[in-house]
């Protein structure tokens, strides 16, 4: 009869220890990993946010990485819709992906709606307690649905798309992120500030530089 196990069930599967070790590759890029965790309604602004921090923190010199949703919605996880079960599975696979980064020694970076709170904790326990820093996007929904980037608000609204995040689908906001950031209240240059400003108190990052205070 077939085996049923799945490879990481059976006992014929071993981990391999590498020599060189997470901290070694830290070490060398002079810098101390973490995953960057956006999460928040769509056109929330993650993805904009995401992507200014990512500029401003190579610009300090620091080897960071951007995983988008609908980036990776094209590729890695194009396999995957947007049924509860089909959101886990992304965000248990971004999850894994973030993991790695961290292991190579990178910043990382993710912009995924993730509306579940077990799923960002499941991705929160996969490094060490201050490696995970969770930034609640906190646009309302009536900003979200108004700019409405991609005409999905108006099509869920018409009953077009169903299970959409925060009309018809839920989303399970963040008690205790490491940070909220509201983009409707503030520029986008303040968003990205009060990231950078958590991230340098926090002793994730170098010193913001004098011209960005
Ligand atoms: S997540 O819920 O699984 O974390 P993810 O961040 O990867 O979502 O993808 C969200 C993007 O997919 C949205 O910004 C939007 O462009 C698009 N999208 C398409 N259908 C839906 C839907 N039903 N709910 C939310 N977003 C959707």
């Amino acid at each position: 009869m077939a085996d049923t196990r799945t490879p990481a069930q059976t006992p014929d599967l071993v981990w391999h220890s590498h020599t060189v070790t997470p901290a070694e590759r830290a070490a060398l890029k002079g810098q101390r990993p973490c995953i960057i965790w956006l999460t928040g309604l769509s056109g929330a602004g993650k993805s904009t946010l995401a992507n200014e921090l990512e500029c401003a923190l190579l610009s300090m010199a620091h080897h960071c990485y951007l995983l988008d949703g609908d980036n990776v919605r094209h590729s890695l996880n194009k396999d995957l819709g947007f049924s509860p079960q089909d959101r886990v599975e992304n965000i248990r696979r971004i999850g894994e992906v973030a993991k790695l980064f961290v292991d190579a020694g990178q910043i990382i970076i993710t912009a995924f709606i993730s509306p579940y709170k077990a799923d960002r904790q499941m991705v929160r326990e996969l490094v060490a307690a201050d490696e995970f820093v969770e930034i609640y996007v906190k646009t309302p929904l009536a900003v979200c649905e108004e700019r409405d980037p991609k005409g999905l608000y108006a099509k869920a609204r018409a009953g077009l798309i169903k299970g959409f995040t925060g009309i018809d689908s839920p989303y399970e906001a963040p008690e205790n992120p490491e940070l909220e950031i509201d983009t409707s209240a503030l520029s986008l240059e303040a968003c990205v500030h009060k990231v950078l400003r958590y991230l340098q108190d926090a002793d994730r990052i170098r010193a913001v530089p004098a011209q960005s205070e």
